[in-house]
């Protein structure tokens, strides 16, 4: 029954979308009177006239050493919320979600969280040593780990504090804001596993303590089986090297886990048998539950999803017709399976169209395109992952976890689009 409802809404979408498309036609030849106000540009570089950029001649090769987007996308940048924290030397800058496509996210608007500053390391004085239960302690140049093998992989990086500033009720009005503490790129780096097979483990080891070259020296401590799994040692993003403030010249990449624990700035790897309830294991990145106690080394990041548009700074420019909703979901378990769209607060689902690559613990696109009658929308999206693990609502995490959190929320989000197009963040019972 559900398939054949969705195939009808396909087919009925796909006949709007043709109206539409024959609508537009006949607007641009009748003089564009039906042209979204966006889009009505300046009259003389549209057809039938020859456009000002056709008449002259444009920059040489070279003038723009290195590329940037278009003067026209300045929109596209990461933004921070300043009432949040004190000082930006230890704050957070959001990815503008709701501006890219795809899965990639550009290395210029990436996220970055640091707690005390952007460490500034000239490439011949990094060291990374490698030292505790070892045959042989080590120093590594970073010469010395571009030579070593090397693999590419592309995953999301979330922080555990994204969506930190909802538990309470919806708060932060866009999907920037409110879950843009995520990115996901291509790392070029060596498997850890290689580092410390050079090494030599000793048959105590059990754990890691990976340490920070910035101010803030951040710590914490790793399961030795992870780094003998599928953690890297990441030189580079996206081909480039790592830009400054992901960590330049070299971060620790942990699949799936919590971004805390991606020790930018990369300077010390400690082998140990126990773990040692650093600061950012025992008063940070723990979670408060109700009743007083915390629950802790809560590492992996369990599915989520998020409509980037329409969400608050993407709203609708049209008022009714073929609409393309478009989101980002992943799981820190393996690959997304499955994505559902309601677009009546969740009374009703229909499953979205994932498309483009859809890769192990990176970020997975979806679409759902529909015929929009102009009416109010409840918009959610629900991610399930190849574990059989289905997002939960964001009453069924409170009914587990309390509201004292501000980590790990990866509940349903909700946007209200009125029929202005206008798209709001909100809750519904
Ligand atoms: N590593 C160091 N050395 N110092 C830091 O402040 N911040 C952590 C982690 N690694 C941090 C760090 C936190 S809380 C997050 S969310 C990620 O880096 C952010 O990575 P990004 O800046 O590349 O987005
Ligand atoms: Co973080």
């Amino acid at each position: 029954m559900r398939d054949q409802d969705e195939a009808q809404e396909k087919r009925t979408s796909r006949r709007a979308f043709l109206r539409a498309g024959l609508a537009t036609g006949g607007a641009v030849l009748g003089g564009g009177a039906l042209a979204a106000p966006q889009a009505a540009g300046n009259p003389k570089n549209q057809p039938p006239h020859v456009a000002d950029w056709s008449r002259t001649l444009g920059d040489g090769v070279a003038v723009r050493a290195y590329g940037k987007p278009s003067k026209h996308e300045a929109n596209v940048i990461r933004r921070d919320v300043q009432w949040l924290t004190a000082a930006r030397e230890s704050s957070v800058s959001f990815t503008p979600i709701h501006e890219l496509d795809g899965i990639i996210t550009p290395n210029g608007v990436c996220f970055e969280r640091h707690h005390a500053g952007i460490a500034e390391i000239a490439p011949a004085d990094y060291r990374l040593i490698v030292h505790g239960l070892v045959d042989k302690p080590l120093v590594f140049t970073l010469d010395d780990l571009k030579r070593m093998p090397r693999v590419n992989r592309a995953y999301f990086c979330e922080c555990a504090a994204n969506s930190g500033m909802e538990w309470r009720g919806a708060q932060l009005n866009g999907a920037q804001y409110t879950h843009g503490m995520v990115h996901c790129v291509m790392y070029t780096g060596v498997p850890l596993r290689v580092l410390l097979q050079e090494a030599g483990l000793k048959p105590n080891a059990k754990w890691l303590l990976l340490e920070g070259g910035d101010a803030a020296a951040m710590t914490r401590s790793l399961p030795l089986q992870k780094a003998l799994d599928d953690a890297l040692v990441a030189y580079r993003m996206n081909g480039e090297m790592l830009y400054p403030e992901n960590g330049y010249p070299a971060r620790i990449v942990l699949p799936g886990w919590e971004a805390n624990m991606w020790v930018k700035w990369l300077r010390r790897i400690e082998v140990g048998d126990q773990p040692w309830h650093q600061r950012e294991e025992t008063s940070k990145y723990t979670d408060l539950l109700e009743n007083g106690k915390a629950r802790r080394f809560t590492y992996v990041m369990d599915a989520k999803s998020v409509i980037t548009g329409p969400s608050p700074q993407a709203p609708l420019n049209h008022k009714s017709g073929f609409t393309v909703l478009s989101g980002l979901a992943w799981s820190g378990r393996g690959k997304i399976a499955r994505v559902d769209v309601s677009l009546d607060g969740g009374r009703n689902w229909r499953t979205a169209r994932l498309d483009g690559p859809v890769w192990d613990k990176a970020l997975t696109r979806f679409y759902y395109e529909f015929d929009w009658d102009g009416r109010e929308l409840l918009l959610q999206s629900r991610a399930m992952d190849e574990s059989g693990y289905v997002q939960p609502t964001k009453n069924a995490l409170r009914k587990i976890r309390g509201v004292n959190s501000i980590y790990h929320n990866n509940g349903i989000q909700t946007w209200h689009v009125h029929k202005s197009g206008e798209v709001e963040n909100v809750e519904v019972s």
